[in-house]
């Protein structure tokens, strides 16, 4: 939606003009999936798609929000904000205001229209990013200092305990601290963090949607996480460590007969996925992209039959890129069973590479697949209109 038309929208819902705009990023995650919450690296980058916050500040106790593509207004009170948990809409921003509150921000009443360009339930981190905005803005209006990692990890917090999704810290952590042209290889342990450029020479990311109606990922991903838990407390028994992150591959060969069935596949994924993000990263910074790739390529092999996060139509749309001669990698990210992948491509080639796996697997699913064209940008971004 071009800015003109949301704050037309804007004036139209609430009879005045906005006078801010608040932003935070979508993301993809390049490797290191499904780690996060074992105190693993990941390495996302913050996207062009995002959600838009035009704001006014209003004072008094109403929050009023107004969506894109939905009629109607959600009107939440700054004095009962432990109460809008079974919101379908507006549970995100009512968990960040709730948590806010509890820290002793004053929360002020202000009119808000979300122009949330993240596709809902693509595995792009729609909600992290509709979190740090709300957050952001919230705290903006309260004229409050704030940290980014802070607001990241408050809005963690408002989805595991507000919304009642158990995510680990990558996507809340991308959204508000990801940098133009950089991903970011964050330690989930410790949040040590560090910039590295996303420099792909002749090729670039492309991000396919598999649009696989979205249903149950929630609970599915609560219980990998049930099942991870599991098995630390079971290789605890033997190794002195804190979290699966800190299992090395030799040491995992060592302690995988104390596991077995699911629990076991689950760990040597998350073992071998931590392996694999720090030889990601200096893959690139060399820039071997060949060997990129090729990590890509182990990474969804992995999620595929060790996490079983994958599904019939994220691995057709990453086999069919593979299939590409210009492609040298592909996988899923996020938390999968739907969303989208993520495929280092030649820039030369991504028209062809579009029209073919689009082809190729409207054909073998019987539904389309969508193509966006993205950008690595900041996280978070303040404008006084
Ligand atoms: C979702 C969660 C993240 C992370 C990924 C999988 O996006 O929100 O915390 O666990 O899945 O890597």
């Amino acid at each position: 939606m071009e800015r003109v038309e949301a704050l037309q929208a804007f004036k139209n819902m609430f009879g005045a003009d906005a006078e801010d705009l608040f932003t935070a990023a979508g993301r993809i995650n390049v490797i290191g999936e499904h780690v996060d919450y074992c105190g693993g690296q990941v390495f996302p980058a913050a996207l062009n798609l995002r959600c838009n916050v035009y704001a006014r500040k209003v004072g008094g106790s109403k929050i009023r929000m107004a969506f894109r593509g939905i009629d109607g207004i959600v009107e939440i009170e700054t004095d009962k904000l432990d109460s809008y948990r079974g919101l379908k809409i507006g549970n995100y921003q009512a968990g960040v205001a709730y948590f806010l509150q509890e820290e002793g921000v004053e929360i002020v009443g202000c009119d808000l229209y979300y122009d949330c360009t993240v596709p809902f339930g693509s595995g792009l981190s729609s909600s992290a990013a509709i979190e740090v905005a709300t957050a952001v803005t919230l705290c903006e209006y309260a004229g409050v200092q704030y940290d980014k990692v802070h607001l990241a990890l408050l809005s963690q917090k408002a989805e595991n305990k507000y919304a009642g999704v158990n995510c680990g810290i990558m996507d809340q952590f991308a959204s508000a601290m990801g940098k133009k042209n950089h991903a970011v290889l964050l330690d989930c342990a410790t949040l040590a963090y560090e910039y590295v450029p996303l420099e792909l020479g002749e090729y670039c990311l492309v991000i396919a949607n598999c649009n696989k109606p979205h249903n149950l990922v929630e609970s599915k991903y609560n219980v990998r996480r049930q099942e991870v838990e599991t098995a630390l407390k079971l290789i605890q028994t033997k190794l002195d460590v804190s979290c699966l992150a800190e299992v090395t591959p030799k040491q995992f060969s060592e302690v995988k007969y104390l596991l077995s069935g699911v629990v076991a596949k689950r760990a040597e994924h998350v073992v071998m996925e931590c392996a694999r993000v720090k030889s990601a990263v200096s893959a690139l910074k060399k820039g071997d992209l060949i060997e990129l790739g090729r990590l890509l390529n182990e990474s969804q092999f992995s999620l595929r039959d060790l996490y079983e996060v994958t599904g019939k139509e994220l691995d057709t749309l990453s086999a069919l890129a593979r299939r590409e001669t210009e492609c040298l990698g592909s996988r899923m990210i996020g938390a999968g069973f739907g969303g989208c992948t993520i495929s280092i491509v030649k820039k030369t080639a991504v028209e062809g590479f579009i029209r073919r796996v689009g082809k190729a697997y409207h054909d073998a699913i019987g539904y389309k697949a969508s193509f966006y064209e993205t950008s690595i940008e900041d996280g978070v971004t303040v404008e006084k209109l």
